[in-house]
Parts: structure tokens; C-alpha cells; sequence
């Protein structure tokens, strides 16, 4: 997708060294970051230079390639993979990545482990790329359907995100929206700030602005009277880690969305890639959920009137605050799964029928 009218992918590797553009930074510095050792990868992820759940998958399969790069001693192999699977705790992208690159990799010899392990990640991100594109298209029919009744704008709310800069390219929860733009249907995005970290504000606003697709950011708890008002069509988010029975971890307030979509009948769907189905784990109460440094609540970064970046305290010095990243929302209250396989419903029956092989 683009950035100042050029085509940009969320990470390549180029000349032994892999390309990430640090999300840190955005949405005021467009920073292109290096990463060479697999601690660089998994600093990057653990500081979410890189983030959302895809973007994490494929850094850590690149990281294996770094680590590769760096030694090919089986040992040093093993480890690495434990680490990186240990960055980020929630997204399952993360586990499912390495698992997948350890698996092509195993009785491998080292003359061709390099060549191997760098194709496979590739394929990985390619494999996204795909599946976010088929997404959008299967998504875009609701969309269709929406503006055939309506014929009129379709204002669409979506949460954290689960944008092209969360994926290789295209996003799971906005894909549906480039599609729809493309196709000339009138959409109009409610962003949510999404507090702490503000991924709503800093990173989905800014690529649908370089998309220049109309959209308004609100503060997170804005949604609700939006939907009684009527002027919200639908909700697309994204997801972490969705169960086989059809319940959803995503960024911390989805769920409070979701309830507030359905006591308005506003549909509310969750847009994903096969890679985020955890297909072990029955029981949400078993979902490790990421709790990050309060910092991230205390402290806010702007810029400031001589655009320079800056820090600043904004609660008081004495309060404690605590910071969880992401919450489940029970499956009753999803509308439908967006897959690159199609649409199904939020149970077992409907995730086991769309992906019987
Ligand atoms: O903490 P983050 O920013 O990594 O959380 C990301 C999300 O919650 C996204 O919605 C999710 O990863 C889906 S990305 C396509």
C-alpha cells in the first residue's frame, strides 16, 4: 500500500539485512529500521517497531533467517526460536510462524538451511499477503450489500490496528475498505484512538489517510453512542488469537464494541488470516494475555509546536495504573469470521466446515 504515493510492503529482506518500517515512529517520522541479528528482531518486536498479529509471524520467521545468517549451529537455531516465540505472549501468528519455519528446517544440513529457511519466510509473507487480499474480497461483499440497501455512505468503525502496516500488505479488518474504495463504494472509517498506544490514531488513520480513504478518529469510548445514533453501518477488527469455537482476543475494548454493537444490531465482524486460528486452546480463560509496562498509560508522545518529538507525564505522580493488552470477545457477539476462505460463522461448526481440508 502506499505512503506519500509510493508502494511499500511492511518488511523485506534486502542485502542480508531485513527492512521493517518502525511503527514507533509513525505517524510523524517515517523511519525505515534494519534489523541484522535475531535480537534485533526480537527487540522489535517486543518494543512493537513491529506489530499486529501477521507482522509479528513474519518478523519472527525473518529472525530465524538472521539467526541462521548469524550461526547455524542447531543449538543456536533451537534457541532462537524459543526466544522469539517468547517476545509477544498473545498473537499466535508469533508461535505458528516459528513452528512452521522449525518445521521446514528440521533434518535439514547447513549447506542448504540459509537458502531454505529464507525462502520459507518469504513464502510466508506472501502466503499473507494473499490471504489478506482474498479477505478483503470476501469482505467486500458485505460492504456490497450494505450500500445496495442504503445508497448512501457506508460508515464502518474498526478498533486498534488491523491495518496493511499489522499485515505484509492490505490488513485483515481494513482489506474489505481498500476493496470497497477501489470498487467506488462510498466508505467513511470511525477510528478508534485506541488507548494506550494509540494504534487507531497513529497508524490506521494515518495509512487510510495516505489511502485517502475519508475517516475520523474518536476517542474509544465514543462507539457506543455512534451506534445508537445510526451512524455506524458496521464493525471490522482484526484478531490475535481466534479459538476454534469462534471467540475472539484482540487489542483491549473489542469486546466492549462488540456489546455495544449488539444491543444495537449493529453487525460486528472479525477479520482474519487462517494463521491466527488456534485450533489447541478450548478455553479463552487459557489465552495468555499480554500485560504491558503502565508506562504506556502515564506517558503520552507527541510533538510539540516546534515539531519536535516529545514524552510527557499526564497522570498523577502517586497513581498506580495498570495496563492489559488485549480482552476476548465471546463468539456470540461476533456476526461472522472474515477469512481468506470465505465468511463463517463465529462456532465450531462454522470454522470447522470452512476449513474441512
Ligand atoms: O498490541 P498490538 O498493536 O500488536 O495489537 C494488535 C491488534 O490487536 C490487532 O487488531 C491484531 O493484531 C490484528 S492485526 C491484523
Amino acid at each position: 500500500m502506499k505512503i506519500e504515493g509510493k508502494e511499500y510492503r511492511t518488511i523485506w529482506f534486502e542485502k542480508k539485512v531485513v527492512k521493517i518500517i518502525d511503527q514507533t515512529k509513525l505517524p510523524h517520522q517515517f523511519v525505515v529500521k534494519e534489523l541484522k541479528t535475531v535480537k534485533d528482531a526480537i527487540n522489535a518486536i517486543k518494543t512493537m517497531e513491529v506489530r499486529g498479529a501477521p507482522l509479528i509471524g513474519a518478523t519472527a520467521a525473518y529472525g530465524i533467517v538472521l539467526a541462521i545468517q548469524n550461526n547455524n549451529d542447531q543449538q543456536f537455531i533451537k534457541k532462537s526460536s524459543e526466544d522469539l516465540i517468547q517476545s509477544r505472549p498473545t498473537a499466535i501468528n508469533l508461535k505458528w510462524a516459528v513452528d512452521r519455519m522449525m518445521k521446514k528446517l528440521s533434518g535439514i544440513n547447513s549447506d542448504q538451511i540459509l537458502d531454505i529457511a529464507l525462502n520459507e519466510a518469504k513464502e510466508i509473507c506472501s502466503e499473507d499477503e494473499k490471504f489478506c487480499k482474498n479477505i478483503g474480497i470476501n469482505g467486500l461483499k458485505i460492504i456490497e450489500e450494505i450500500y445496495s440497501k442504503k445508497k448512501d455512505t457506508v460508515n464502518i468503525l474498526t478498533h486498534c490496528n488491523a491495518g496493511w502496516l499489522a499485515t505484509i500488505n492490505w490488513g485483515t479488518a481494513t482489506s474489505p475498505i481498500y476493496h470497497a474504495h477501489k470498487k467506488g463504494i462510498p466508505v467513511h472509517v470511525w477510528v478508534d484512538e485506541t488507548r494506550p498506544r494509540n494504534q487507531g490514531a497513529n497508524l490506521t488513520s494515518y495509512e487510510l489517510n495516505e489511502e485517502e480513504i475519508p475517516n475520523t478518529i474518536i476517542a474509544d469510548n465514543t462507539g457506543g453512542i455512534l451506534m445508537q445514533r445510526g451512524d455506524i453501518d458496521m464493525c471490522i477488527v482484526g484478531t490475535d488469537r481466534t479459538l476454534s469455537n469462534g471467540d475472539v482476543c484482540n487489542k483491549i475494548g473489542t469486546y466492549l464494541k462488540a456489546l455495544a454493537a449488539h444491543d444495537n444490531n449493529v453487525p460486528f465482524y472479525v477479520a482474519l488470516p487462517s494463521s491466527t486460528i488456534d485450533w489447541d486452546i478450548k478455553d479463552a480463560k487459557n489465552i495468555p494475555i499480554e500485560e504491558r509496562n503502565s508506562d504506556e498509560l502515564s506517558y503520552v508522545e507527541g510533538i510539540d509546536e516546534n515539531n519536535q518529538v516529545k514524552k510527557v507525564l499526564i497522570y498523577p505522580k502517586k497513581s498506580n495504573a495498570m495496563n492489559l493488552a488485549f480482552d476476548v470477545t465471546p463468539a456470540k457477539y461476533v456476526t461472522g469470521l472474515i477469512t481468506e476462505r470465505g465468511i463463517s460463522e463465529a462456532s465450531s461448526n462454522g470454522l470447522k466446515e470452512l476449513f474441512k481440508k
